[in-house]
């Protein structure tokens, strides 16, 4: 298949925190922000595989900077890298400062979803072709993350992740 551009399926969402989205500290629910994520993130698979996308793992999220109510949120999600019917998808959250209008990272969040048919048997997703450093840095890491997911979820042996111990060699 052909490789597709990240700029064809990158998805930006922006909404503002509400009072019923927060918990006792007035800072937003950290399940909230794994949903938007997840939307976000669920509609850069959909636009990539131009498929069905389930969401197969969760690899990584931080929650490096808590979100008051009544922020601004963007998050912008893009496929890292797919392999044969799996997409990782990288999510970065930005606060808007209300007055400068500067946007800040606050979060950030990588989730693996799965292109499949009606029948929910996974079926081929096209490669990607990164373009930034950040981009082609994310893809190389991509190989490492899906093994560490893959080991954790006792799907290959520890002794198979072969790019993930040349970490530690
Ligand atoms: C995701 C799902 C389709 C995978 O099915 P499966 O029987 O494991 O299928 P396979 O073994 O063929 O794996 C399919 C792909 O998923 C990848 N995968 C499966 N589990 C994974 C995990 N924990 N981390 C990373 N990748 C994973 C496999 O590596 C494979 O990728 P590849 O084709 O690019 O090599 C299946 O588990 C499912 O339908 N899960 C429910 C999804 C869902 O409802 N999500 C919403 C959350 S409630």
């Amino acid at each position: 298949m052909k490789p597709k551009s990240t700029n064809e399926s990158r998805t930006i969402t922006t909404d503002m925190v509400l009072p019923s989205e927060t918990n006792h500290l007035n800072h937003m629910f950290g399940g909230e922000l794994l949903a938007r994520m997840d939307r976000a993130a669920y509609i850069t698979a959909r636009r990539h595989s131009r498929r069905i996308a389930v969401t197969a793992s969760v690899n990584h999220v931080a929650f490096n900077t808590a979100i008051p109510v009544g922020s601004v949120v963007t998050i912008e999600a893009h496929v890292s890298r797919t392999f044969k019917t799996s997409m990782e998808v990288f999510i970065d959250v930005f606060l808007e400062d209300r007055i400068s209008g500067v946007r800040t990272k606050a979060n950030e969040a990588i989730y693996t979803f799965v292109a499949v048919d009606d029948t929910m048997k996974p079926v081929e997703v096209a490669p990607i072709a990164p373009e930034t450093e950040i981009e082609k840095q994310r893809y190389d890491a991509a190989l490492r993350r899906r093994q560490l997911s893959l080991v954790l979820a006792g799907k290959m042996k520890p002794s198979e992740a072969h790019e993930l111990k040349a970490l530690f060699e």
